[in-house]
């Protein structure tokens, strides 16, 4: 059977049944949904770790699960695959830089701000190269003025690396050497993304299955992340995407991702590049989907602040803008989000003050799950890393575990 059969060829049910077990178990301690996911793709990532282990069946695995708890982390790494590169596929952000950055500044005319939002962003790189390219376009001084480059992830671990822009000088072989003497400063045998730009880079933890979008964006990159998700799910997030693009702002996916084929609320501005523009219209059903709560699950807090809202998005704003500033989990207390709310920001569909209560009482718990043991009952995925405590300018002072990130290795399901 080839790899391509052997990735369509339906689960038996009752192997289905032990995996799904497995699913809820997870959702149930660590509060990580994983059932938009491709659910072959998963199971055999999940199957990679347990002979890792020397575990044969799901619930064996569960069991594994209860007396290691450890075992969650490398877990989440083998599932949540952070393969990448700085200007992964060259070709690609060249046609961005050369055909779609200039549109952009052009329409957005002079002085005005330019948002971006990085979606999946791993350790950092695809947002630190939309940084670089917009600083050529822009020059330094009108960067640090007008661009804000949001860039989420679900995995801390690969977020408290991004947050401190610190690479192995090897990792930037893809950078052309001009631009890396320009952009990097050395640091020992590492090279740290410039202090002064890096302000314009606002990282946190989000989970695109789970929660709102961040709205009024120019331009959104989001590259080999949804081609984990299946196509229901994929659905419901490019239409939010739609709901969260300014008028005519444009969506940037990754090379093997082809969902937009058939969609009336994105046309291709460069297939090849799978460069796609926002259209003014969409369909009855892709608004409704965008009107849905982003999580599968149902209801429940997660699901309330999954809502098209604007407070996660003040909590990005609210935050330092400074290296290794916490997640916006870590910054919205709730009197912020009470106060965000009381100003207007909260431009919820269907989402009034209490579902901005909701939303600041789900940051709380799982602001206190950080702290101690997590409630009984539904608890939030701890932060996979140690927290470390930050140096005087707010930057991890350990080195961040060295990972293997050549795009291609070990990368698609
Ligand atoms: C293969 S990497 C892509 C990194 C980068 N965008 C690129 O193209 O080089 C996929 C990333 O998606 C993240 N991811 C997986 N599920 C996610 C979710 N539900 N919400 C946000 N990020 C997610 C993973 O943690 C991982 O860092």
């Amino acid at each position: 059977m080839s790899t391509e059969e052997r990735q369509r060829a339906p689960v038996e049910e009752p192997r289905k049944n032990d995996f799904v077990k497995l699913l809820e178990y997870l959702k149930d301690t660590r509060g990580f949904d994983f059932s938009g996911y491709k659910l072959s793709s998963l199971m055999r990532r999940v199957q990679k770790r347990m002979q890792q282990v020397g575990v044969t069946s799901h619930s064996d695995y569960i069991d594994f699960l209860e007396v290691h708890p450890d075992e969650f982390n490398p877990l989440f790494n083998t599932v949540l695959i952070n393969v990448t590169a700085f200007f992964r596929d060259p070709q690609a952000w060249q046609a961005l830089r050369e055909r779609i950055l200039p549109r952009i500044l052009e329409e957005k005319g002079e002085g005005l701000p330019i948002r971006c939002w990085s979606a999946g962003c791993a350790s950092g790189e695809e947002a630190y190269t939309l940084a670089i390219l917009l600083a050529e376009a822009l020059g330094d001084q009108e960067f640090r003025r007008r661009v804000k480059i949001y860039a989420t992830d679900v995995d801390d671990e690969a977020l408290a690396q991004a947050r401190q822009g610190s690479y192995a000088a090897a990792q930037l072989a893809e950078v052309p050497a001009e631009l890396a003497e320009r952009y990097f400063e050395k640091a020992g045998d590492r090279r740290v993304f410039r202090t002064d730009l890096r302000r314009s880079l606002i990282f946190g933890r989000h989970d695109l299955v789970q929660d709102a979008a961040i709205s009024r964006l120019d331009l959104l990159v989001c590259r080999n992340t949804l081609m984990y998700l299946n196509s229901e799910t994929q659905s419901k997030i490019l239409a939010r995407f739609h709901f969260a693009l300014n008028r005519n702002g444009y969506l940037f996916l990754g090379k093997a991702e082809t969902l937009l084929s058939h969609s009336t609320s994105f046309r291709p501005e460069d297939l090849k590049s799978r460069i796609f523009q926002r259209t003014p219209t969409s369909n009855l059903r892709d608004r409704m989907l965008a009107l849905t709560p982003p999580s599968t699950s149902g209801d429940g807090p997660a699901a309330a602040a999954g809502r098209p809202v604007r407070v996660r998005e003040a909590a990005f704003e609210a935050g330092p803008a400074r290296p290794a500033a916490p997640g916006p989990e870590d910054l919205l207390p709730a009197g912020r989000a009470a106060l965000a709310h009381r100003r207007g920001l909260c431009v919820a569909v269907g989402l009034g003050a209490a579902g901005g209560r909701v939303a600041a009482g789900r940051r709380r718990a799982a602001h206190a799950g950080d702290r101690g043991a997590p409630p009984a009952g539904r608890r939030r995925r701890p932060a996979r890393s140690q927290h470390r405590v930050p140096g005087p300018d707010g930057a991890d002072p350990a080195p961040p575990r060295a990972r293997a990130r050549q795009p291609g290795a070990g990368d698609g399901l």
